[in-house]
Order: structure tokens, then sequence, then C-alpha cells
């Protein structure tokens, strides 16, 4: 039975990623959300689900978390909203220098804005106009990973290279130079044959080719300014891990050539990979710029920020007639109840020794998952912190995939729903990312319905 809230939504709303068709055909009854109590999202039905992607991936400490909705609440009474522009608050500028201090980057400055998007699109005009005010005004190419996803407004669409995300989009974008993408499971370069159980990234047989060979030879165009990635794990991409040491290596190659370092953490950022930062488990990296969104509120409020260097700071300081300022920024910039959110986000990380505390939760769920390779199509099961991808494919031999209409992990996800879990897949990777507050049982649920699902939809 179609709730008042399912209605109204099939008759005015348009969702995102969402084919409207399908979404509004005959019996199909949308999950309305209505409460949420940590790792559990309830509909109004009373039906209770395990958010098994935290809520695409922003959500950390789980919802109604006390710490931060306190926070929130506080600076309700205290001030909601105030321009950004001209001006400042006392919140925001002390969340500021709570971030550049987790980052280890004290002498960055932190250009806030509101999503994942935002905090990108910021981050590449940052790199354009700092190349034009410092004199290298033929610096223009952006390099930039295969298959990365940074956003979907048209400056984080150019540096991305999703076939299907931005095919249609390609006449409206700037040109920008793909690099291999050095996920080794699918690496052209990788010799080593699938195994069951084996993690691509440590059986790998290749010479580094993905950075001596392929970054390399990007980097030796002249006009390189910056290098844009999404460290360790490139997420709408399928959950693309990189070996360890790829980012020390192409950030010293990039330093070397004088090409900045941008880096999207918008997805690994706040503890997900297992570290504050995904650049922080590689010693001496030290981004130009860095995008942060997503779990910076927890999954509260849509806070970003883009953490850039003096370098290019600096590169917009000079009198006002010169027009060097970045006339760049949004009505929300700053808010001061989001700022609250990643405050209380950050106090809870220090108070409550998160990082430590999930590394158990990782632990579980690395040997939970490693079931998935009983199942004679799942080609992968990579892990990164508290990321599980689980790959399907058609010929395990070959890691030949299923055909895109087939939809295969799609119905899986939607078979889990009925198993009592949410998560969405990307194409046949099925994704588990639990929340921080998830329990070991709820975790071993999360694991059992996703089995479950896999094994309805495929049967062994
Ligand atoms: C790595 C990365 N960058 C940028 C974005 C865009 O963020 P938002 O959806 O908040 O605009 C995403 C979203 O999934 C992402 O995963």
């Amino acid at each position: 039975m179609a709730t008042n809230a399912a209605k109204l939504d099939r008759a005015h709303v348009w969702h995102p990623f969402t084919q409207m068709r399908d979404w509004n055909a005959p019996g199909h009854e949308p999950v309305v959300l209505v409460e949420g109590d940590g790792a559990v999202l309830r509909d109004d039905q009373g039906r209770e689900y395990l958010d098994g992607n935290s809520s695409i991936w922003t959500n950390l400490h789980g919802h109604r978390c006390r710490e931060i909705d306190e926070a929130i609440r506080a600076q309700l009474d205290r001030l909601a909203h105030s321009s950004f522009l001209g001006l400042t608050n006392d919140v925001a500028p002390a969340l500021a220098a709570e971030l550049v201090e987790a980052a280890g980057l004290p002498a960055h400055k932190v250009f806030f804005s509101d999503d994942g998007s935002t905090a990108m699109e910021a981050a590449l005009k940052m790199v354009f106009q700092a190349r034009v005010q410092r004199g290298e005004a033929e610096r223009t190419l952006f390099l930039s990973l295969g298959h990365g996803y940074h956003g979907d407004t048209v400056g984080a669409m150019s540096a991305g290279h999703s076939a299907i995300f931005h095919r249609v989009y390609r006449p409206l974008l700037f040109e920008t130079r793909e690099v291999l993408s050095p996920a080794c499971y699918r690496c052209p370069y990788n010799r080593a044959q699938p195994e069951r159980g084996s993690d691509a990234r440590r059986t790998r047989v290749c010479d580094w080719e993905c950075v001596n060979v392929e970054l390399d030879r990007a980097l030796q165009e002249k006009s390189a300014s910056a290098f844009v990635l999404e460290p360790r794990v490139q997420g709408a991409a399928g959950m693309r891990m990189h070996p360890e040491g790829y980012l020390e290596k192409a950030a010293a190659l990039c330093r070397a050539r004088g090409v900045w370092l941008v880096l999207d953490e918008v997805l690994t950022g706040f503890g997900r990979t297992g570290t504050m930062f995904a650049f922080q488990h590689d010693a001496g990296v030290q981004p130009d710029l860095v995008a942060l969104a997503k779990g910076l509120t927890a999954g509260y409020l849509p806070v970003a920020a883009t953490l850039a260097s003096p370098e290019i700071f600096d590169a917009f300081l000079g009198e006002y007639s010169e027009l060097k300022t970045f006339f760049h920024g949004h009505s929300y910039t700053g808010n001061a109840l989001g700022c609250a959110a990643a405050r209380a986000n950050l106090r809870l990380f220090r108070e409550e020794k998160t990082l430590e505390k999930n590394m158990t939760l990782c632990e579980l769920l690395a040997a939970e998952t490693a079931r998935f390779w009983e199942h004679p199509q799942v080609g992968d099961v990579r892990k990164e912190g508290l990321i599980c991808a689980i790959e399907l494919v058609r010929d395990f031999a070959t890691r030949e995939a299923f055909p895109f209409a087939e939809r295969v992990g799609h119905r899986v996800c939607e078979a889990a729903r009925q198993h009592g879990l949410l998560t969405r897949p990307i194409g046949d990777v099925l994704v588990l990312m639990p929340p921080y507050c998830t329990t070991p049982t709820q975790l071993r649920r999360m694991v059992e319905a996703l089995w479950l699902a896999l094994v309805e939809v495929l049967p062994l």
C-alpha cells in the first residue's frame, strides 16, 4: 500500500542517479525512511534495515549520534547560518584549525563549500587560477585517473572518467589527460592469473608500469598542471583499490615535475580506510589540495572543505584591483550548524579514539566477507579499512563481466532489502561500508543478508 509520502514522491520528486520510469512503475514501492538509530534505519511501515553503505558513504558514528545531535541543537540555540562573504562566525575557523591539524597540513588554508562536487570544483578552479597568477598560464592540463569520479558539476565531471555518467556531457567538458587507474584486479599490466582468496594487489606480477610508464608519460606533458586522484580507493569506479605504495611513488614523481597533487578524499576521508585520511598511509605525501566532504559532518549536514597549500593560497594575494581574488563561493559556505556537527565529529574521533576502535570492526569485516570467495561468480573480494567490495563476474578465469543490461548487482541489492540490508551496488560491484558504530552482531547480519541475496540471484 503506497503511503502518502510515497504518493507525493511519485507525483513530485525526481531522484538522483535513478531511472524514474522504473521508480514510478506500477508495483514499485519506495522505501520511505523515517527514523534512524545507530546503524539501523526504519521505514514508515515499521520495517528495520541495516545501513550497509552508511547512507551513501556519509555516515560515521551512526544515526542519532548523541554527541552530534547535541552539538547541532546547541548551535541552533545560537545561530543557524550567516554569510561567510566578508564575514565570519565562531565555528568555521575553529573547524578549519582542527581539520588542518588532523590532516597534518598546518599551513594549508581551508575553503568551505557544500558537498564533494563543490569541494572538487573549487580545487580545480584554484589550480587553474593560481597557475595564471603565478605566470604559468601555459600549465592548463589536468591529469586524472581513469574511471575517476569527482562529482557531477561540470569541472568535477571533466576531471572524471566515468564512461556511463559522463558520456553524454563530453562535448561540454574541458579536456583532461586520463592516466591509467592502478587497480590491480583489472590492470592490463598485471600478469598474474586470478586466484581465489587472494587480493590482486598483493599477488600482482608487474613492474609498477602504472607509475613508471603511464603516469611518467603523462607527466612529460609540458602543460601538466595538477594530478587529480582519489587516493587508495576509487569509489564510484567500483571501489577500485590501489596497491600499497602507489600514492607515495606518484606523489614523488609529481613533486619532481612541479605538478600539483590534488587529492579527492571525499569518500576516503575521516577514517574510512583506517587512517584519518587515506594519504596518511603513505610516508611523505604532501598534497597541494585536498577535498573533503561526506564524512566531514559524520553524515549529518552538507559541508565540504578544500584544503589549499600556502603556495596556491599565496598566488591569490594582491591588490584588489589586480583581480587575483578567488571569485568563487556559495551562499551556505561556512554554515554554522554544519560546522558544529563537523567539530563534534572530530571531537568524537579524538575522545573516543575512533580510529583505534575501528580496527576491530575492520578485522571482522575482512574475516566475515572472506566467505564470498566461495561463490563461483565472485571475481574479487577487496577490502580497505571499513570498505568491502565484492565484484561479480560471469567468468572467474577471464574476469569477464556480466552484460550491463542484466543489472546483476542491482538485483542482488534489491534482494538484500528483503533480508534487512540497505546498500547500493556500483554496476556489479557489491559494497559493504558500515557505519563505525555497527556492532559485531549487526555486521554479521549485514554479511549474511548480502550472502543470502547473492545466492538467491545467482544460485550456487
Ligand atoms: C570521491 C568522490 N568525490 C566526489 C564526490 C561527489 O560528492 P557529492 O556527491 O557530495 O557532490 C563523490 C561522491 O560519491 C566521491 O565519491
